[in-house]
């Protein structure tokens, strides 16, 4: 008896001492400002040890086809509506259809078995040797925004799939199933509602109602364009899209930064421990509109004016919010009739803004709300619309997710920085359903949504492998 107890505490004694051998190992020191911003918002302190996976095979046996993943990169962006450098390849539109077509047939080639919903998040599966576990997860989305740039999700999409053809070649078998997820409409462009996909599968009984009625910019009902795209057949419910919590074990989004600080900072890879709170308003504000010439000046209820004024209002709130990490823009400003010699009688916006604080963030909003009520009282127009279309919280990222994440890159020699997505991302609504993390590789000069989007095919390279890697650990833990 007191021989198992001296062998128990002995034990513990050496578990306390391997403990501390770990802590004393040096970390990276992010000495500046927001690494405490970024303490308070994750939860998540920046220097704590991480758990060691114990791996199966060699990270050194892992290659990534950096050329192939680049040409596919570059075809993919052709199945675009607007001249090169720029892509635009909006939802259930020809281009994005035929796009979603090059995606099933790399998913097929790598050996995926591939389903799709009814709203066209597409699903490939490499089973794994324990398939009835949860599946591991990884993905993004393939549309995009209007005139801008080719990485912008894709790097997550196919980048996951050569993630795959990674492991494959490496002979890595997975014990959990892993999945690649492409995300229909991510971006907000064609019905106003961002993370369209995700946002159904994470369960949203609100959106698949909206969507029952919803319409495009030229009157297209959503279900008229899904249908067109091969999508919702016969069934106008789209809650069939919605998927369990707990649907997956972990689900993982390898994207481009869209900011400056990997590149400026010479770092390979970020981990994101937490993405940013956004949030979009539609705006209308109605008046009564007249001859350019014949109206005086004081006889005028001018609606264009009304939603200049707004769009003043929407970044003054902002600013007085006192924090940088409070951003507001006004990306859709329309004016009806549209004639240089006509008062505008209708006008249109539609506002974005976001923080990482989302009581700080739905406090602007009141005060967008407040401002849109004055302007219209004062100006003598109606507001005739203020519709908060989303206003969500934000989402942190999974600790166990975080450190298998971390392993994989110390374990590849690619040095990382824990941060914040300031863009919101698919991986936002995963996280309603799953442990959710992020990878962040640099692109230049932190360009996004627009041509000038670019990112290495080295740094490209990199963010695969680490994904690879990350999804190895996390198919067998
Ligand atoms: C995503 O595209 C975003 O606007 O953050
Ligand atoms: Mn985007
Ligand atoms: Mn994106």
């Amino acid at each position: 008896m007191s021989l198992i107890r001296f062998y128990c505490s002995y034990s513990l004694l050496l578990f306390f001492l391997f403990l501390c051998s770990i802590s004393a190992i040096p970390t990276q020191v992010n000495g500046d400002s927001t690494t405490k911003t970024m303490e308070d918002f994750s939860g998540y302190p920046i220097h704590e040890p991480s758990h060691s996976f114990s791996p199966t095979f060699l990270p050194s046996s892992l290659s990534v086809d950096a050329q192939t993943l680049q040409n596919q990169i570059d075809e993919l962006s052709t199945f675009s509506d607007t001249p090169a450098p720029s892509v635009t390849r909006v939802l259930y539109t020809e281009k994005d259809v035929l796009a979603r077509r090059y995606i099933k047939n790399l998913l097929g080639l790598s050996g995926l078995s591939v389903r799709e919903d009814a709203v066209g998040n597409i699903f490939g599966r490499w089973d794994g040797s324990e398939p009835e576990l949860t599946a591991v997860a990884t993905g993004s989305h393939i549309d995009a925004i209007p005139y801008s740039g080719k990485y912008d999700g894709v790097v997550g999409v196919l980048g996951a799939i050569e993630a795959i053809n990674v492991l494959k070649r490496s002979g890595f078998k997975p014990k959990r199933s892993l999945e690649v997820i492409l995300f229909t409409s991510e971006e907000p462009t064609r019905f106003g509602i961002s993370c369209l996909g995700s946002r159904l599968l994470s369960g949203s009984e609100a959106l698949a109602e909206a969507l029952k009625t919803t319409v495009d910019s030229q009157n297209i009902s959503f279900l008229k364009a899904a249908r067109s795209a091969g999508y919702a057949k016969d069934q106008d419910d789209l809650s069939s899209v919605f998927l369990e919590k707990g649907s997956y074990s972990a689900f993982v989004e390898l994207h481009i930064e869209q900011g400056p600080i990997l590149e400026a900072e010479g770092l390979p890879i970020g981990i994101v421990t937490a993405i940013a709170a956004p949030a979009s308003i539609k705006v209308d504000f109605e008046g009564n509109g007249g001859h350019a010439g014949a109206v005086l000046m004081p006889n005028r209820n001018d609606a264009g004016l009304a939603a200049a004024e707004l769009a003043l209002a929407v970044e003054k709130h902002v600013l007085d919010s006192g924090s940088i990490d409070t951003v507001g823009t006004v990306g859709i400003l329309e004016l009806h009739p549209g004639a240089i010699n006509s008062i505008p009688s209708k006008s249109h916006l539609e506002i974005d803004t976001r923080d990482i604080d989302e009581k700080r963030r739905n406090n602007v909003i009141e005060k967008i709300q407040q401002s849109a009520m004055t302007i219209a009282k004062n100006r003598g127009v109606k507001l005739s619309e203020f519709k908060i279309i989303n206003q969500d919280p934000p989402a942190l990222s999974d600790k166990s997710v975080i450190e298998a994440m971390e392993a994989a890159s110390k374990e590849l020699n690619l040095t990382h920085k824990l941060m914040i997505s300031r863009a919101y991302h698919d991986s936002l609504f995963m996280a309603r359903i799953s442990p959710m993390g992020m990878l962040f590789i640099p692109c230049y000069k932190g360009y996004s949504h627009k041509p000038e989007e670019y990112a290495s095919s080295q740094d490209i390279a990199n963010g695969v492998k680490v994904l690879a890697l990350t999804l190895a650990k996390l198919s067998l833990s």
